[in-house]
């Protein structure tokens, strides 16, 4: 049976996000010091933040054999299956992609757990993976919310047209379809909604502004696949960081425009993009980020963390969503990034990325150098 929501008795609702954990377990070499990170980050995020929600939101788990999906599961779940808290799922472009490659092995593995979100049903899931969840009022008499769990595919059907898949219009149909019966239920208004997605949706494009190339050393990006021609910048007042341009489908399949037209959803948040922390608004949708929040990918140095999202059962508009980091909620030192890495951030990883490319090796040693100095004298005079 699916676990199910409900709003506490002061009417909140707390949702905890973790990006792309990229776990890949295997048995004979026992626990990876990546994986320890990991739980760390996870057990304090919760400790300390007191979700009533987990979501994990894609490149979750890879496995070659179904034993190692399962311990792989078990082991990064860990936390809040012994809190007994819900979980939701999504489903990122690596989380099929190993030995072990049916997706009905991975929902099955996350289904286990009695508090899942996966519906028990197999039907109660779009032809792909998708689902979705109430949170019930706090006195139980409706459905106050809903939550949108979205598959966003692999790499596109033909490359050519796009490097990353999207959401395809058989899914669309299935979300309007679905939130129509939701929205009949609740008396013809639609059920306030916010949805997970691994791939960012083209739209997030409009949290940016295109400037020069000649800014790329200093805080522009380059765009991703058709817009690799192109340098951005966040736009001024869109909260958080971007440490990469958004790796979002060059094929639009109009996903954005299907919410604005179905009027429920009030906010998307996506991962993939494991340097992206960003939040603001598009057309009246806030588009978001959840950055990273394993230590087997890349990334930048110890930044990882999670998002937390506050709903609010009178005012369904006006939820609150903040990141929290690992440096905040653990301490600079982890197990497994013990280099000068491990005090770069967002601004330094981009330079060196920036400096390899166009200066080679010895450039980007310099680089990374002079910014750990700087980095390591300003945690030292935080410390004092
Ligand atoms: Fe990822
Ligand atoms: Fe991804």
């Amino acid at each position: 049976m699916a676990a199910t929501l409900k709003f506490n008795q002061n009417g909140k609702f707390r949702i905890l996000l973790m990006g792309d954990p990229h776990e890949y377990y295997t048995p004979s070499r026992g626990v990876d010091k990546r994986t320890k990170d990991f739980l760390v980050l996870e057990n304090m995020a919760i400790d300390e933040l007191q979700p009533d929600l987990v979501v994990y939101m894609g490149d979750n788990t890879h496995a070659d054999t179904p034993q190692a999906l399962r311990a792989s599961v078990e082991r990064i779940t860990r936390p809040i299956t012994g809190r007994n808290l819900p979980l939701g799922i999504v489903f990122g472009n690596h989380d099929f992609e190993a030995k072990v490659s049916d997706p009905w092995e991975y929902i099955n593995a996350y289904r286990a757990y009695e508090n899942s979100l996966f519906p028990a049903k197999d039907d109660a899931l779009s032809g792909r993976y998708d689902y979705h969840a109430v949170i019930r009022s706090s006195d139980g008499s409706r459905d106050a919310f809903n939550l949108w769990f979205m598959y966003s595919g692999n790499r596109a059907p033909k490359e050519s047209c796009s490097k990353y898949d999207y959401v395809r219009p058989e899914q669309i149909e299935w979300y309007e379809k679905t939130a129509a019966r939701l929205k009949a239920d609740n008396g013809g208004t639609p059920v306030p909604a916010i949805l997970f997605q691994h791939i960012p949706v083209p739209e997030e494009y409009e949290l940016f502004d295109e400037v020069p190339a000649w800014r790329l050393p200093f805080d522009a990006l380059r765009g991703q696949d058709e817009r690799d021609n192109k340098c951005y910048k966040l736009k001024k007042g869109v909260a958080g960081f971007a440490g990469e341009a958004p790796c979002a489908p060059s094929v639009n399949s109009g996903q954005f425009d299907s919410w604005l037209r179905t009027g429920d959803v009030k906010a998307a948040f996506f991962g993939h993009d494991h340097m992206n922390d960003f939040a603001g608004d598009v057309r009246g949708i806030t588009l978001g980020q959840c950055k990273l929040s394993g230590f087997h990918p890349y990334g930048d140095g110890t930044r990882q963390g999670v998002r937390v999202i506050d709903l609010d059962e009178s005012a369904p508009d006006r939820f609150v969503t903040y990141m929290r980091y690992y440096r905040e909620l653990v301490g600079d030192r982890c197990q497994s990034i013990t280099g000068p890495e491990r005090l770069m951030h967002d601004r330094t990883s981009m330079t060196l990325e920036f400096c390899l490319k166009a200066f080679g090796t010895a450039a980007a040693a310099a680089a990374l150098g002079a910014a750990g100095a700087a980095v390591s004298h300003k945690i030292k005079k935080l410390k004092q």
